[in-house]
């Protein structure tokens, strides 16, 4: 599904959307709410390859937020799949749907005025641009969480890779379903040269100023 596609394919339920009248400005602002936390909430966005580590470096990222008395909150493929998203697969059609909901969550999230860590495949250009037209530009962070293709199998943390080579999963990332590598990621973390610690730490460096109030 390329952009047009996305947009056609989005736009043509918008009509379930008439008379519908949102109060989100009568309600407490996100100003008011960073405040709160001190904070500025933005999303961190990382796709990368399944078992590229981007849920690894999610969890300590979350962690070291925490610490630092930053109130972040993390949304993963595999929970969100299970819950509010248990009723979509791997077509493309069904991962632009479970990218628009997050980004829509993410958005309530934001306006919340909490850091979002979001650690999805995402796998192409078009999707992700998708979640950033949904979240806004400003807020959102792409990460690019790279591994080669042959480590992340090697690795198969979840025995999935394994499968989808022996046919057993279809419209598997990297192997019979796209994977796009983002052209201008706001960082870019390599699992298979850099530690955890780094790659925290390296994201870390660059968020902090910026979700610091
Ligand atoms: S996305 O492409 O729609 O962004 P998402 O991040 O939500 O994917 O889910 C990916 C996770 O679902 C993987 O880490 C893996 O555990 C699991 N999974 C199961 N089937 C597939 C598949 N066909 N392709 C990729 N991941 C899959």
């Amino acid at each position: 599904m390329n952009g047009e596609a996305i947009l056609f394919f989005t736009e043509s339920r918008l009509k379930l959307t008439t008379h519908i009248h949102p109060i989100f400005d009568q309600m407490v602002s996100r100003t008011e709410r960073e405040a709160f936390f001190g904070q500025k909430s933005k999303v961190i966005w990382m796709t990368g390859l399944s078992g590229s580590g981007k849920s690894t470096i999610g969890k300590e990222l979350e962690r070291r937020f925490l610490e630092m008395r930053l109130f972040a909150q993390m949304l993963d493929g595999d929970n969100v799949r299970s819950g509010i998203n248990n009723n979509l697969g791997f077509s493309l059609e069904d991962r632009v749907e479970n990218i628009r909901r997050i980004a829509e969550v993410s958005k309530l999230y934001i306006n919340s005025g909490i850091i979002v860590i979001c650690t999805f495949i995402s796998p192409t250009e078009a999707i992700r641009a998708f979640a950033k037209s949904i979240i806004g530009v400003d807020d959102f962070v792409e990460i690019f969480v790279d591994a080669p293709l042959s480590v992340c199998e090697e690795r198969d943390v979840k025995g999935l890779y394994k499968k989808a080579r022996a046919g057993e999963i279809k419209d598997f990332t990297g192997i019979d379903s796209p994977f796009e590598a983002p052209t201008q990621p706001a960082i870019t973390v390599n699992t298979s040269e850099q530690s955890l610690e780094d790659a925290v730490q390296q994201i870390l460096n660059f968020m902090l100023p910026i979700v610091k109030r």
